[in-house]
């Protein structure tokens, strides 16, 4: 796809004008809902822009489709890039790499702002898509991306500016809480609560990326760029999914008196080299159920945020689905909108802090172990040798249940905060010892 050359920076006055020609790339779950608030509240978003956001087109693959809302026939089309060339505003909501990303590339060289939710995009090139934006003057919002209609980015960005923000713990995918939530409270299948999800509209395309991680994780790259002022890609979070949840963590999980959330944590630390950094990971996370993150119940999201001075900040609501996420596109269309229309000059790009990402093994966490274990003297006392050996506490150790042979018996340990490294080698020499007859579950544990 050929981009155009580069023009003038949107920095003179607008001339004065009755519209702004709005381009929408994409007519599916999100974007047939911004297409129907952009034609409904046509009159309310004039009022608050001082001119009309006209609708110029909505970019597809199929025009004949059914959508969830129906635009005007004549307005799909198949041309992106004429769309694009012809448009004041470009609100990207097709998802993926390619070719959202040469259209938004098309917008921003020529000074075009564009509004996009594409945390997949953002998250692998985004580094890419900011400096363009920075270079032309165009501007590029992505409220969308994260956490659905929650207000998360711009408080990161303006309102937490004047302050050192040292930790952002997220419930940020709604497909995965929602999966976990029904699974917790109903005891409903892994499959039936996706399909579920899926049809309620929350589910990427291809929901691997909800129940991998790979979506969390890309919002994960997302706050910390924002959070700490430095850039992040996805390939530096760890990630882990939710497939290998099982009934067992849960239950074990429940008797403890916590709930398994899939957590997008993003976390200033120091290595134990002195490298000062940031680390990000995404893992199936045990939650006290009275922490604040612990009642987030179905498709909702919470980010948790801990800064130096405003101490802990909560941001709730619903994290996906069509509407709320149109929402969260047209908060960033209409501050667009009024910036063209006031002429005034492109926000100046924030300085890029060199604060590096470190190895998740240098993450420090609490653990939850159970063990099956033969019921003999000394046993727990080898146990407790291994975390002693590796230098992680126990905070607690309980013997939960009787195994399923006379001989066995099932033990539960919940550590102190400990390196990632330290809590790997301890499972993994718990695993050699005869006593030990299975790890069952290993969970890491935040909020307590
Ligand atoms: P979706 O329902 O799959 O819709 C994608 C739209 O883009 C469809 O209308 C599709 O056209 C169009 N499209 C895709 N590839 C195209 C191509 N090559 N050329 C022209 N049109 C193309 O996706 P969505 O759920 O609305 O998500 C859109 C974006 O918002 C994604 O980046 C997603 O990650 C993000 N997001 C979604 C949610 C959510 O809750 N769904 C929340 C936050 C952010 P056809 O309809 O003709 O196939
Ligand atoms: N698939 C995503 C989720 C959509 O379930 O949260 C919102 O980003």
């Amino acid at each position: 796809m050929a981009e155009p050359t580069a023009s003038a920076a949107q920095t003179a006055p607008a001339p004065a004008r009755d519209a702004l020609r709005v381009a929408l790339l994409g007519g599916g779950t999100v974007g047939s809902q911004a297409a129907r608030i952009l034609t409904e509240d046509a009159a309310v978003l004039a009022d608050r822009v001082g001119v009309r956001l006209e609708l110029t087109g909505i970019a597809v693959r199929d025009t004949a489709a059914v959508r969830d809302w129906q635009a005007d026939p004549s307005l799909y089309t198949t041309d992106a890039e004429a769309l694009v060339d012809g448009a004041d505003l470009v609100i990207e909501l097709m998802g993926g790499i390619e070719p959202a990303r040469s259209l938004i590339r098309r917008a921003l060289q020529v000074g075009t702002s564009v509004v996009t939710g594409n945390k997949a995009l953002l998250a692998e090139h985004g580094e890419e898509l900011y400096r363009l934006a920075s270079e032309t003057g165009a501007q590029l919002s992505f409220e969308a991306a994260v956490a659905g209609a929650i207000p998360i980015l711009r408080p990161l960005r303006d309102s937490l500016s004047g302050d050192t923000v040292n930790r952002v713990m997220g419930i940020a995918n709604g497909t995965t809480n929602f999966i976990l939530d029904r699974m917790d409270t109903e005891g409903a299948s892994f499959a039936d609560a996706l399909a579920e999800a899926q049809r309620l509209g929350y589910a990427e395309a291809d929901p691997t990326a909800d129940v991998g991680g790979f979506d969390a994780a890309a919002k994960a790259a997302i706050l910390a760029t924002l959070a700490f002022g430095s850039s992040y890609t996805l390939d530096q979070v760890s990630v882990e999914g939710i497939t290998e949840v099982t009934a067992e963590d849960n239950a074990a999980a429940a008797d403890a008196g916590y709930v398994i959330k899939l957590l997008a944590i993003a976390e200033r630390d120091t290595a134990r080299d002195g490298t000062a950094g940031a680390i990000l990971r995404v893992h199936p996370t045990l939650i006290p159920r009275e922490h604040p993150l612990g009642s987030v119940r179905g498709a909702y999201n919470a980010v948790f945020v801990e800064a130096e001075n405003a101490g802990q900040l909560m941001f709730y609501g619903p994290g996906a689905g069509g509407a709320p996420t149109a929402s969260a596109v047209m908060g960033d269309a209409v501050a667009i909108g009024q910036r063209i229309v006031r002429g005034g000059p492109a926000r100046l790009r924030t300085p890029v802090a060199a604060l590096p990402a470190l190895d998740v093994s240098e993450a420090r966490t609490s653990c939850m172990v159970v063990l099956r274990v033969a019921d003999q003297p000394g046993v727990l006392r080898r146990v407790a040798g291994v975390f002693e050996e590796h230098g992680v506490s126990i905070e607690t150790l309980r013997q939960v249940q009787g195994a399923d042979d006379a001989a066995g018996a099932s033990l539960r340990l919940i550590t102190h905060r400990a390196r990632q490294r330290d809590l790997d080698d301890v499972v993994a020499e718990l695993t050699t010892l005869d006593a030990v007859h299975e790890v069952a579950s290993v969970l890491r544990v935040e909020g307590n």
